[in-house]
C-alpha cells in the first residue's frame, strides 16, 4: 500500500491526507485505491462520523498523475482505480469536508464538489484545464458545477479552464470559507468535530435529501468517463500530455 496517502483518526474524524509533496500531490492509481478503501471502510465503521480530505502545505492536489494518463494515451492499460474513487465519492454515506491550500487542479478541484464543506486558504487556486488537455470534465463536475456556479461560471471553470481564487470560489458558492494557511487544519477539524457531534441518523437523512437523486450523478460520471477514456486516446490529448511530460523547466 502506498504511503502517499496517510489515514489518521482523531476521535470520530477520519483524516485522508494526500502526501506526495514532491509531485504536488499528483494522484497515482495506488493513491486513488487507498482513498477509496478509506471512504468505504470509514462508511462501514460506526465509530467514524466524518471524512476529512487534506493535502500538504501549498498543494492540495495537482490532479491525476499525467504520466498515468500518458500510459493510456499511448495504448497502455488504465485500471479501475479512478472509477472506483469517483463512485466512492458519489456514494459516500458520511459527510466529507476538505481543506485546500495552494494547488488544486483537476480532481484537486472536482473532489471538492462532492464535499459538504470546503475551506481554502488565500493562496489557493482552483483550476480544471480538462479542455486544454484535450479532455472533458470528470467526477460529475459537468453536472455539479452548473448547479453550483450557474452555466456561465461552470463554463469559465470547466470550459475555459479559468483559475478560481479562494475568494472567487467562495463568492461563487464553490467553497464554504477562506481561512489563513496556519488556521486551515484547525478550522477544518473544528468543523469536522461539530459535524461529528450532530445526531448521526438525522444528519444522514438531511444529507441524503440534499444529494438526491444520486443515480443522476452516477449516470453522469459514467457518461463523462466514457468520453474521458475516448479523449485520452485522441491526438489532442496525446499532444498535450506529451508536451507536459517532456517540458523543460527554466
Ligand atoms: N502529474 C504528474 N506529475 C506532476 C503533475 C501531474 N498532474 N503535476 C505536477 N507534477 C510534477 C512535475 O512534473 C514536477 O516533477 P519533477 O520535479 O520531477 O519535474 C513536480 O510535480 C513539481 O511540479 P512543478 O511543475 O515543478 O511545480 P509548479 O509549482 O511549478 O507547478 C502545477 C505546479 C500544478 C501548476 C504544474 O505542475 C502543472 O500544471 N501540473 C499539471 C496539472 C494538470 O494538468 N493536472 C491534470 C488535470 S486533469
Amino acid at each position: 500500500m502506498t504511503d502517499h496517502i496517510l489515514i489518521e483518526r482523531r476521535g470520530a474524524v477520519q483524516i485522508i491526507r494526500m502526501n506526495r509533496p514532491e509531485k504536488k500531490n499528483a494522484l497515482t492509481r495506488a493513491m486513488y485505491a487507498k482513498m477509496s478503501a478509506a471512504l468505504s471502510e470509514g462508511d462501514a465503521d460506526p465509530t467514524v462520523r466524518v471524512h476529512v480530505f487534506l493535502g500538504v502545505p501549498g498543494a492540495f492536489s495537482a490532479g491525476n498523475d499525467l504520466a498515468d494518463f500518458l500510459v493510456i494515451a499511448t495504448g497502455g492499460e488504465g485500471g479501475n482505480e479512478v472509477w472506483d474513487f469517483l463512485m466512492a465519492l458519489a456514494k459516500a454515506e458520511k459527510p466529507m469536508v476538505s481543506g485546500v491550500d495552494g494547488i488544486a487542479v483537476g480532481i484537486g478541484t472536482t473532489l471538492n464538489l462532492h464535499c459538504d464543506l470546503t475551506f481554502a486558504t488565500p493562496r489557493t487556486l482552483f483550476r480544471t484545464p480538462f479542455v486544454d488537455l484535450g479532455l472533458v470534465p470528470e467526477a460529475g463536475s459537468s453536472l455539479l458545477a452548473p448547479q453550483i456556479l450557474g452555466r456561465q461560471g461552470a463554463f469559465a471553470l470547466l470550459g475555459l479552464g479559468e483559475g478560481f481564487s479562494a475568494e472567487r470560489a467562495k463568492a461563487a458558492g464553490l467553497i464554504y470559507d477562506v481561512v489563513a494557511e496556519d488556521a486551515l487544519e484547525g478550522a477544518l477539524l473544528a468543523a469536522a468535530a461539530e459535524i461529528a457531534a450532530k445526531p448521526p441518523q438525522a444528519l444522514k437523512i438531511a444529507r441524503d435529501l440534499m444529494r438526491e437523486p444520486r443515480e443522476e450523478l452516477v449516470a453522469r460520471i459514467k457518461v463523462e468517463s466514457e468520453h474521458f477514456r475516448e479523449r485520452l486516446k485522441s491526438d489532442e490529448a496525446r499532444a498535450a500530455l506529451t508536451a507536459f511530460m517532456t517540458r523543460k523547466k527554466g
